[in-house]
């Protein structure tokens, strides 16, 4: 007789199923409406980019390349990169990963053990607690009051026996930027409780009031710091599946061990165009975030004229978040009210339990796609 086959899934699979927030697609069968949705540039990824790529993989880059990344993109990182807070970088601070997911899953899954507790904002980007969940670690969750304000008193409380906190900077989904006084406040939180911190900055460069603080220019936290960039969203090279990490050498090395298991070493060609991207595109990037900034200032006027919402003016990223009318219904059933009415947005609950009653609008579309859909959101939302 044949023995029954063991269970397909994993016990972290079914974990990670059965408490994801992710949304695999936005509501299926709707296509023809105004995306406010997208979570990318529309743009193209500059031509001295693409030119380096085509250049690289004519000239025979088409092989392996070191797992730890390829010495020209390397040294561009390192080139590009201040060092944490004016102490100087060596390659050993660097880790190349397929795009900016591998990276924060490697360093999650490099760091964490079952049962190790991790701070996470509530709301916050939610491929963390996918991969929080893969390894069986637990989250504790925080979040800023109406006003914007953190409660630093709670976060140290629930630091206590805690091993990372996980922070993204600017936020996906709010577009918060963290200050130099919060910075303060978390350095001396994570010094103190002997935390890990794991700074997601996939928005770097896509600020838009106040400039860009990196974790890596904040004095006290270089031991115990990890930052995980891509070139996704600055350099519109969403598809080049190209980010790095960059930090604490020990911790670099836990996240590469864990990058190698499931993903050998990265596109030899794309490293290279990454390479000039860092190098040479600046100009090309400083342009589109130009053009983020007008569209966010035109997304805030129209919100502006919907007046049951609320929402604080975002400094990063391309993203508004909305808290709307309760009475409306769950952020899954306005949402979908939403596509009915002819605009697509991304429902709130993705992000965290804070997000039942809010929405994510992207400002990565044109103007026109702005103003017809918050239009029509406002609409739905009045
Ligand atoms: C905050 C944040 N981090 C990381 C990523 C993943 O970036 P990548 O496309 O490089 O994997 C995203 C993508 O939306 C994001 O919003």
């Amino acid at each position: 007789m044949n023995q029954p086959l063991p269970s397909i899934s994993s016990d972290a699979v079914l974990r990670v199923r059965s408490q994801s927030l992710r949304s695999k697609n936005l509501i299926p069968g709707v296509t023809d409406k105004v995306s406010l949705a997208i979570g990318e540039p529309d743009f193209d990824t500059p031509q001295v980019v693409i030119d380096a790529q085509i250049q690289a993989i004519s000239s025979g880059y088409t092989h392996y390349s070191p797992q730890e990344g390829r010495s020209e993109l390397v040294n561009a990182i390192l080139q590009s990169a201040v060092g944490v807070a004016g102490k100087a970088f060596s390659s050993e601070n660097i880790l190349v990963t397929h795009g900016g997911s591998a990276g924060l899953t490697a360093t999650i899954l490099g760091l964490l053990n079952p049962g190790d507790v991790v701070l996470l904002e509530d709301p916050t980007y939610s491929l963390y607690l996918d991969a929080i969940n893969l390894v069986g670690a637990s989250v504790k969750r925080f979040s800023r009051d109406a006003d914007g304000k953190l409660d630093f008193d709670m976060i140290d409380k629930d630091a206590k026996g805690a091993k990372l906190i996980v922070l993204c900077h600017p936020s996906n989904p709010t577009g918060a930027v963290i200050s130099p006084t919060e910075w303060a406040s978390f350095a001396d939180i994570v010094k103190r409780n002997g935390l890990f911190i794991l700074c997601d900055e996939a928005y770097e460069g896509l600020t838009y009031d106040n400039g860009f603080v990196s974790a890596l220019d904040i004095a006290g936290l270089g031991d115990n710091l990890i930052v995980c960039r891509t070139f996704s969203k600055k350099y519109a090279m969403t598809g080049w599946r190209l980010g790095y990490l960059i930090g604490e050498p020990r911790l670099v090395a836990s996240a590469s061990t864990a990058h190698r298991t499931f993903n050998g070493a990265i596109n030899s060609a794309n490293q290279l165009a990454g390479a000039t991207a860092l190098l040479k595109a600046g100009e090309d990037a400083e342009k589109m975030r130009r053009v983020f900034q007008k569209r966010r200032d035109l997304m805030e006027s129209c919100l502006r004229k919907i007046p049951t919402i609320q929402f604080r003016r975002p400094d990063g990223a391309f993203y508004f978040w909305l808290q709307y009318l309760s009475k409306l219904g769950t952020s899954l059933e306005v949402a979908a009210k939403a596509a009915e009415a002819g605009v697509m947005v991304r429902r709130g609950e993705e992000f965290g339990s804070s997000g039942k009653h809010a929405l994510r609008l992207s400002y990565a579309t044109d103007e026109r796609s702005i103003e017809e859909g918050v239009a029509r959101l406002g609409r739905v939302l009045s």
